[in-house]
């Protein structure tokens, strides 16, 4: 008799020990019968009288390892009900809110380029782009540049290896030439991007930066236009006080040719650094479009005439935000980054 009760006590360990994980009905189901108030282990209890003296410990161990196996298997199951909740999305709220994502921040090239970009094209200049790699015509011999030109020496050119004839363009102007080839006057664009020197790269100069390149192309267009439309860019980028000034410069490309300053003022030492210690900076080179280089691009020059500019963009940034080493803006140092977050 007494083994019979050892039995069926085993028994039931064994059947405790082989439940699987399931629903939480099933969960339910295994709490009621084996821990509930009317489980199966306790009526095994009353087997304890008909025990053996001898035999009645291990009858008791037996019988409290049912109870805590039962307890234990109750928490494994429990667990694994509620992993399996929420692989398959049981318990998850879609309409609880994100977590936060860190936001990045604009360049500051790209902050001052949307700003030019913008003043330019609220007076009607469209914008386009064109390529990096230019062959000679477009960077030098159609920009009134031609072999043997000394003006080819200003900007210490990258040719391609092993192809003399193509160049990483130096200068945005290249833009101006392909607008002229390929479209009849009025023209009014301006062409953001990115250009490349030899230069040694230090605090005030790269190897590669960026330059926004206008051209206005029209009958009667003249040297006045030229500067109203640069003292209006001037003034919404620097603030309406602003004071500019042009000074008589030379390019190939233009004729006559200037330089555009706006006055910074000489008030603490960063001031005297920026602008070499005359309180004017220097912002854009400018001119009006040599006959030249329009009877080259195919544009009638007894007919129509032109104005042209371009500046580099890291330098009104730098300007702008006071940086004080071109290097910072193409290093992508997060911390450095960072502090544009306010700009738009
Ligand atoms: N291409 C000149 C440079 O890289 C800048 C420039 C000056 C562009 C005068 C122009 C211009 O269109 O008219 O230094």
């Amino acid at each position: 008799m007494s083994d019979l009760l050892f039995e069926q006590v085993r028994d039931l360990i064994k059947e405790i020990d082989t439940v699987q994980p399931g629903s939480s009905e099933e969960l339910e189901a295994f709490r009621v019968q084996f821990l509930g108030s009317k489980n199966r282990i306790k009526p095994l209890f009353a087997g304890m009288r008909e025990i053996e003296n001898n035999r009645k410990k291990d009858f008791g161990l037996l019988l409290n390892e049912a109870k805590s196996k039962a307890a234990e298997k109750y928490e494994i199951l429990q667990s694994q009900l509620v992993s399996k909740d929420k692989s398959e999305g049981h318990g998850l709220d879609l309409t609880a809110p994100g977590l936060p994502l860190p936001l990045g921040s604009r360049h500051p090239v790209s902050i001052v380029l949307n700003q030019i970009v913008d003043i330019f094209q609220r007076m009607g200049f469209s914008v386009v782009e064109n390529r990096e790699i230019e062959d000679e015509w477009h960077n030098f011999t159609a920009l009134n540049t031609p072999e043997d030109h000394p003006a080819r020496d200003m900007t210490d050119t990258y040719y391609i290896k092993n192809d003399l004839s193509h160049v990483l363009r130096s200068q945005t102007s290249t833009v101006q030439v392909h607008e002229m080839e390929s479209r009849k006057p009025p023209i009014r664009i301006i062409s953001p991007g990115r250009v490349y020197r030899n230069e040694t790269v230090s605090a005030r100069a790269h190897c590669q930066f960026h330059q926004v390149e206008g051209l206005y192309v029209d009958e009667g267009v003249s040297f006045a236009d030229m500067k109203q439309v640069l003292y209006h860019f001037a003034k919404e980028l620097y603030g309406e006080d602003v004071v500019i000034r042009l000074r008589p410069s030379y390019f190939p490309f233009t004729e006559p040719s200037a330089e555009m300053d706006v006055y910074w003022g000489l008030n603490n030492e960063d001031d005297y650094r920026l602008t070499k210690g005359t309180g004017w900076l220097e912002i854009l080179g400018c001119g009006m479009v040599d006959p030249n280089v329009l009877d080259f691009c195919g544009i009638d020059s007894e007919k129509y005439t032109g104005f042209a500019f371009g500046m580099g963009i890291e330098r009104q940034a730098m300007r702008k935000y006071k940086i004080n080493d071109i290097r910072l803006l193409f290093e992508n140092d997060i911390r450095f980054l960072e502090q544009f977050k306010s700009a738009f």
